[in-house]
């Protein structure tokens, strides 16, 4: 979704995550699940290549990891390779002109990970210019974390992770993050999910019928989505995949938002009181039909209570 509305409402989060790695620590970005770790990260990368080395470690098998990690430093640091993992036929070009990556990436790719990634991490220890490796998520298995704890050796990193993580399992890894500078996304602002709608149905039209309708669905959005942004794409999807959006749609939409605010107990709780009190004064007064009547109103009043409220929790 950031690729159509660019990254909206994290200003500040970026401008701290350019100022801790400008000092050189590594950073780590925390949050829950869908809340833009990813797009966060990515876009300090966009930023930041073009400026001094940076690698992307994306989400994978130890494997596929190991493997871009050495591609990367290959292609923007320089991979010092052993002539054992080189081919017999490019032995001599390779001491001539250095060795392409096609040549050595079967026999790479054959190499235990871990193997392949302490080329690497070899290679960015020894580096000119340090690189930068962005890890898209430090939630991974144990093998795996010994790669990234190789990683953290010898190269700055920043790395994303979901906050109900079990950090016990990565904790050989987490010390290296200082906690000062870590950053927890929060959902976004109301007034940064109204822009990230209008930007993606700028670039995404989607017909609205009548036009008071957009209006409608993007507060629907706003409620809805409690600004996770893994929320405002699913419903923008959703909403781009009807030919027309219309008043029928948003209702269903923000049909939820609008139960989980309509909280009825109090309501009830003074019918009730109501009822009770009429049938005193029945007694009182001598009024059967009065009586009997509160006897009704109080069975209406259970069966509210019992089988109408429940209902409506349920779609919360
Ligand atoms: N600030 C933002 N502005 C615009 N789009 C965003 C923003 N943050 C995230 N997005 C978009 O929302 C979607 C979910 O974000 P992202 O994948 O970065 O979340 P995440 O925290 O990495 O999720 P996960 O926990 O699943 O890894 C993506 O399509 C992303 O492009
Ligand atoms: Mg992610």
């Amino acid at each position: 979704m950031e690729a159509a509305t660019g990254l909206v409402g994290r200003d500040r989060e970026l401008r701290r995550a350019r100022e801790t790695l400008a000092k050189g620590a590594n950073l780590l970005i925390t949050g829950t699940a869908g809340i833009g770790k990813t797009a966060l990260l990515r876009h300090l990368y966009q930023e930041l290549a073009p400026e001094r080395p940076c690698l992307w470690v994306a989400e994978g098998t130890a494997k596929e990891q190991a493997l871009e990690l050495a591609r990367q430093t290959h292609e923007r640091i320089g991979l010092v390779l052993p002539e054992h993992v080189v081919p017999n036929r490019y032995i001599a070009r390779a001491r001539r002109e250095g060795v392409q990556w096609e040549w050595v990436k079967r026999s790479l790719g054959r190499l235990p990970a871990r193997e392949c990634t302490a080329l690497a991490a070899a290679s960015l220890a020894a580096a000119d210019r340090p690189g930068l490796v962005f890890v898209e998520s430090l939630e991974v298995p144990p093998s795996q974390a010994e790669q990234f704890a190789a990683v953290l050796e010898v190269a700055q990193v920043a790395a994303a992770m979901d906050e109900l993580n079990r950090r016990q399992r990565i904790r050989k890894l987490l010390w290296r993050f200082p906690e000062r500078e870590r950053i927890e996304l929060q959902p976004l602002q109301q007034e940064a999910t109204r822009e990230v709608v209008g930007r993606w149905l700028d670039a995404h039209p989607v017909e609205f019928e009548p036009p008071q309708v957009r209006e409608a669905f993007v507060r629907a959005v706003e409620q809805d989505s409690s600004g996770v942004p893994a929320a405002i794409e699913g419903m923008l999807e959703q909403a781009a995949s009807e030919r027309t959006v219309t008043w029928k749609h948003v209702r269903a939409f923000s049909h939820e938002a609008g139960t989980r605010f309509l909280d009825m107990t109090p309501v009830v709780i003074v019918a009730v009181a109501v009822i009770i009190a009429a049938r005193y004064i029945g007694l009182g007064a001598n009024s059967t039909e009065l009586y009997v009547l509160a006897g009704i109103g109080m069975g209406l009043a259970v069966a509210v209570r019992f089988f109408v409220m429940p209902m409506m929790g349920r779609k919360n």
